[in-house]
């Protein structure tokens, strides 16, 4: 069934969501760094969007943390529940992150994604990114990070 989804500014409401969806289907592993309190934080800060895809009954199928340097963006947080997966929903999410990026005078997006974490990198590689360092040890000294950019004055 097709179902259809509402890409917004995330709300006081959708906190918990939010962070339990970190916890669950991003920090597996590595301790639970984003519970209510740091996202409540980004959602209160102005130089972070927190975006959300609300499903047709109103809950976050998945959302993105984006903070704003000077020129450049850093994608701090970034998931999809499961279940809705492969539908188009995590590339229609990083499109509006970036347009308001762009919108803000944002010129580079970076990231960091678990080295092992095919999907995210494939997912990132289809969505114009590139792979630009690996840095050792990132998560908690366990598990290394690829680093990932997209400059977005590039057309
Ligand atoms: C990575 C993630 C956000 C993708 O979300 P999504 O809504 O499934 O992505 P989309 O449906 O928009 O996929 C867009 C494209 O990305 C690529 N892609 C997405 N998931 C993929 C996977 N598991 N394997 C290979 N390619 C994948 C494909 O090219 C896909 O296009 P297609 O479905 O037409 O082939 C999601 O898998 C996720 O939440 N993973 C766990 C959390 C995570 O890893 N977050 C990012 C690191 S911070």
């Amino acid at each position: 069934m097709h179902r259809t989804y509402t890409i917004e500014l995330a709300q006081a409401r959708d906190i918990p969501r939010i962070a339990a969806m970190s916890r669950e289907f991003i920090e597996q592993g590595l301790g639970w760094r984003w519970g209510p309190g740091a996202v409540q934080r980004c959602v209160r800060d102005r130089a972070t969007n927190v975006a959300v895809a609300r499903d047709v009954d109103g809950a976050p199928a998945g959302f993105g943390i984006m903070k704003y340097g000077v020129t450049d963006a850093h994608l701090l947080l970034f998931g999809v529940a499961p279940a809705q997966r492969r539908r188009g929903i995590g590339a229609a999410l990083l499109a509006w992150l970036e347009a308001s990026a762009v919108t803000a005078g944002i010129e580079l997006v970076f990231l960091e994604a678990r080295a092992g974490n095919v999907a995210a990198r494939e997912f990132y590689r289809s969505r114009g990114y590139r792979e630009l360092t690996v840095l050792r040890g990132y998560y908690r000294g366990q598990e290394d990070a690829v680093r990932l950019g997209k400059d977005l004055t590039e057309k």
